[in-house]
């Protein structure tokens, strides 16, 4: 069995992402922050993971959750400050946990020094030279540059006093930077190496297929900006998954990654097309991109299959590894998307209980099954070659909060949309975790889900402030103590599986389908859809089983040596399970 060269550890890590202003509030504020971190390294140890990634803990001010960043070298005071950082970072890696920083380069806040400086400097001054502006068309320039739509809605363009415009694929809050220009590329050289010298051991990289644009073209108005559905596959999109994105990572990778010992690795967070995935993961790019084939797979037989092929394919051709994701704190939870009607489409992911019931839908949590569910994908992706992405809160097991009253919401998105379209966005899988059955919230009054005064351990008891996201009652039935004390919550069973995982991971990432995979050919799968087995062998033997047809499955011949729900009597894999093996 090969051993994994430790510089490597990427490669096949198990990511644990920490959002960091709901994890742990240490102050009492409301907000979770750095030291909350460092209080849990050791039950992050416990569970099994092999690294952090922490999102934006920057100043910012929280306009799009912190992925708006008003100064790319510090700690948001509210979170902490730089030696909380390092403390946090020392010790993780005394833990044997290594430290992943989120960089932002697509657009920083508003409230960035040179964003200010920008809009007190003159059209066509250095200053508005490292960010996008652009005078308006139409006789009196009043009309923006371009028809563009920003990923939350609303125009893409903004106008300033003296008439320019300033482009944002996101909120207006968020203004793109110019990386055509010098000082830009090499400011980030500088944040690179910043936060490698503070000891991160990587990087994930934000929104990392739009930083090269090309605004010098007169078909601009023929794209929508952020949709990834008609992206042409050759690079030829004004602002996303442009080539030259590349050249960017690639001096990445030779002025900062390579220079240190070990290198550093990065994950791309680039929702491309699968076909171009390979360029961001490949060597001397970034090293890895995030898969969301999971995230997006309804649980059926050929959407998970096509997920990891997509996935598998993606690592042979970049010559680095894959990684699986089912959540993370821009989707709604997978305990959730398991539990709701399988419909072959997409738009359960963004689904609330009250648009739902706006739209006429039925949103029918149906919760054991969404558990069952969520443990048999747990194995399906653990034993899988590449990393794995754990979303904070998913080895409890919680599910979507999707009844956050709207004057409590944060995510720009649902803010900024028409609330008779929208969904509640993304604040339901970013709410405060629960780490005690006690300390509940108080409800107001007896319909109240929610209630004030308390926070089930988030923040010290007799905080000042409730959590920034309001908890619901039932979360006391997911708080880390009480999980810890039963032998079959979801938490004993991450433990489980990681422990395992751990024992049984070589080197090698090869992967062959099991004859035993195959479609069952009827809809007798989740809600009618195909059912069928996927079945799959690591080089050493180490092999997993899952079914997603109603009739039980044969397991081949081997030592059963976990299973995500019990086998039948006779020994099969019902339904909605998964089973790891030893093969003989
Ligand atoms: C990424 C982040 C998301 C954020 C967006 C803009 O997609 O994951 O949370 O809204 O970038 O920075």
């Amino acid at each position: 069995m090969a051993a994994q060269d430790p510089s490597l550890w990427w490669r096949q890590a198990v990511v644990y992402q920490v959002y960091p202003r709901s994890f742990k509030d240490t102050t009492g504020s409301g907000l979770g922050d750095l030291n909350g971190v460092t209080e849990k390294i050791d039950y992050l140890a416990a569970l099994g993971v092999d690294a952090i990634w922490l999102s934006p803990f920057y100043p910012s001010e929280l306009a799009d959750g912190g992925y708006d960043v008003a100064d790319y070298r510090a700690v948001d005071p509210r979170l902490g400050t730089m030696r909380d950082f390092d403390r946090l970072t020392e010790t993780a890696h005394a833990a044997g946990l290594k430290i992943v920083v989120d960089i932002v380069p697509n657009h920083s806040s508003r409230l960035h020094p040179w964003f200010q400086a920008a809009l007190h400097a003159a059209p066509g001054s250095p200053e508005r030279n490292r960010y996008i502006f652009r005078d308006g068309r139409g006789p009196n320039g009043d009309e923006p540059p371009t028809r563009w739509v920003n990923h939350f809605g609303g125009p893409a363009w903004t106008r300033v006093p003296d008439g320019q415009w300033y482009l944002h694929m996101f909120t207006k809050e968020q203004p793109d930077f110019n990386w055509d220009n010098r000082e830009v590329r090499e400011d980030f050289l500088t944040t690179l190496r910043f936060w490698c010298d503070h000891g991160a051991d990587g990087f994930r990289v934000d929104v990392a297929q739009a930083l090269a644009k090309d605004l010098n073209r007169d078909d601009l108005d023929d794209y929508g900006v952020m949709s990834t559905n008609d992206m042409p596959a050759d690079g030829s999109h004004p602002v996303l998954d442009r080539d030259e994105v590349h050249d960017i990572y690639h001096e990445w990778r030779r002025e900062v990654f390579n220079r240190y010992d070990p290198p550093r690795f990065a994950v791309a967070e680039a929702w491309v097309r699968p076909e171009r995935q390979y360029l961001y993961a490949s060597p001397d790019d970034l090293g890895q991109i995030f898969n969301f084939e999971f995230a997006k797979a309804d649980w059926t037989y050929p959407a998970m299959k096509a997920a990891i092929a997509e996935g598998l394919a993606c690592a042979e051709r970049s010559g680095s590894t894959s990684t699986w994701v089912m959540s993370n704190h821009d989707v709604h939870r997978h305990a959730t998307r398991y539990a709701l009607p399988q419909v072959p489409t997409h738009e359960y992911h963004q689904i609330s209980a009250d648009w739902a019931l706006r739209m006429g839908r039925t949103y029918v949590e149906n919760r054991p099954l969404g558990t069952r569910r969520a443990r048999a994908a747990l194995m399906l992706e653990m034993a899988l070659p590449g990393s794995a992405y754990v979303y904070q809160g998913e080895e409890l097991g919680l599910f979507e909060v999707p009844d956050i009253p709207w004057d409590r919401l944060e995510d720009p998105w649902p803010l900024r949309s028409d609330r008779e379209e929208s969904t509640k966005g993304r604040d339901g899988c970013r709410v405060p975790l629960p780490w005690t059955a006690a300390d509940a919230p108080v409800p107001e009054h007896p319909n109240d889900q929610f209630g004030s005064h308390g926070s089930f351990g988030f923040s010290p008891a007799g905080a000042a402030s409730d959590p920034h996201l309001p908890q619901p009652k039932w979360f006391k039935d997911f708080a880390v103590d009480v999980e810890s004390d039963d032998p079959q919550s979801m938490l004993n069973f991450y433990r489980r599986v990681l422990a395992l995982r751990h024992r049984l991971q070589t080197a090698d990432t090869s992967c062959r389908w099991l004859d035993c995979d195959a479609p069952s050919g009827l809809n007798d799968g989740a809600d009618g859809q195909p059912g069928g087995v996927i079945a799959y062998a690591r080089e050493n033997g180490w092999a997993c089983v899952t079914n997603f047809a109603s009739k039980p499955a044969a397991l081949p011949g081997g030592e059963v040596l976990l299973t995500s729900a019990p086998l039948t009597d006779d020994g099969l894999l019902p339904q909605d399970a998964s089973a790891w093996l030893s093969l003989r």
